[in-house]
């Protein structure tokens, strides 16, 4: 496809900080080329804002390339943007057009505090990783081979597609609850379907349940908003899975 350049007009999220009340701030942004992603035409835009002596616009990224979950905005109402299965860095400036406004605006959740512009608080899917996202598995190097253990390929393929979740926050910006359950349900889903997993399985599903509450997360209403918008593809068919292991977990824990 042959590169064009296009003049788009952004409507933008400024926030200062957690504290200070934020509003959409209009930038005309000419010549973008549609070659560049998403993130390279907001760095041409910081350039424009530095060179008129403005505050470039704060956004989080770092691998630039779909894997890290670093990249979290919300372009014209859908997180990620347009594509369906792309992270924002993967979003490229052909997939709009000449004249085009659009808006970009930060994760909305309260579990998601704005820290400024653009940029939210994601550590709450850190504490829920840290209360039992984990195998406790002793590496000092008289560990059994994990290919000694045989795994039936459907269940390792589905904890491979489970353990794709990159932790980008997509599935709670798009739910109209904030739910983190297609997150929390992936990383319980990876290590419950394999038997290096099963040994916490109990404690681990019930902690992460706990923490995710905690952190002002909602509960999941079936409505699926998540899974469209995962750029991952990871299944709701992972918060049934998480439900299962919680309530048999919970029932055990009872007696
Ligand atoms: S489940 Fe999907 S949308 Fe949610 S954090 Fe993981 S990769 Fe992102
Ligand atoms: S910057 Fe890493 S996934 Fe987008």
């Amino acid at each position: 496809m042959a590169t064009k350049f296009i003049n788009i007009t952004l409507k933008i999220w400024r926030q200062k900080n957690k504290e200070s009340k934020g509003a959409l701030e209009t930038y005309p942004l000419n010549n973008v080329s549609t070659d560049s992603s998403f993130l390279e035409m907001l760095d041409q835009l910081n350039e424009q804002l530095i060179q008129e002596q403005k505050a470039p616009v704060a956004f989080d990224h770092d691998c630039r390339e779909g894997i890290c979950g670093m990249c979290s905005l919300y372009i014209n109402g859908r997180a990620h943007g347009p594509d369906t299965g792309t992270t924002t860095c993967q979003l490229h400036m052909r997939k709009f057009n000449d004249g085009e406004t659009i808006y970009v605006e930060p994760w909305r959740s309260k579990a998601f505090p704005i820290v400024k512009d653009l940029v939210v608080d994601r550590s709450a899917f850190d504490r829920i990783q840290q209360a039992g996202g984990f195998v406790s598995i002793n590496t000092s190097g008289k560990t059994m081979d994990a290919n000694a253990i045989p795994i039936p390929k459907e269940k390792a393929d589905s904890a491979f597609e489970a353990a794709a979740c990159i932790g980008c926050g997509a599935c709670v910006a798009a739910c109209k609850n904030s739910s983190a359950m297609l997150f929390v349900g992936a990383k319980v889903s990876q290590y419950a379907l394999l038997p290096q997993g099963r040994v916490e399985a109990k404690e681990r599903v019930l902690n992460m349940v706990r923490q995710m509450d905690e952190e002002g997360f909602g509960n999941c209403t079936n409505t699926g908003a998540c899974e469209v918008e995962c750029p991952k593809g990871i299944s709701i068919e992972n918060i049934a899975r998480m439900n299962r292991e919680f309530l048999f977990a919970a029932a055990k824990s009872e007696k």
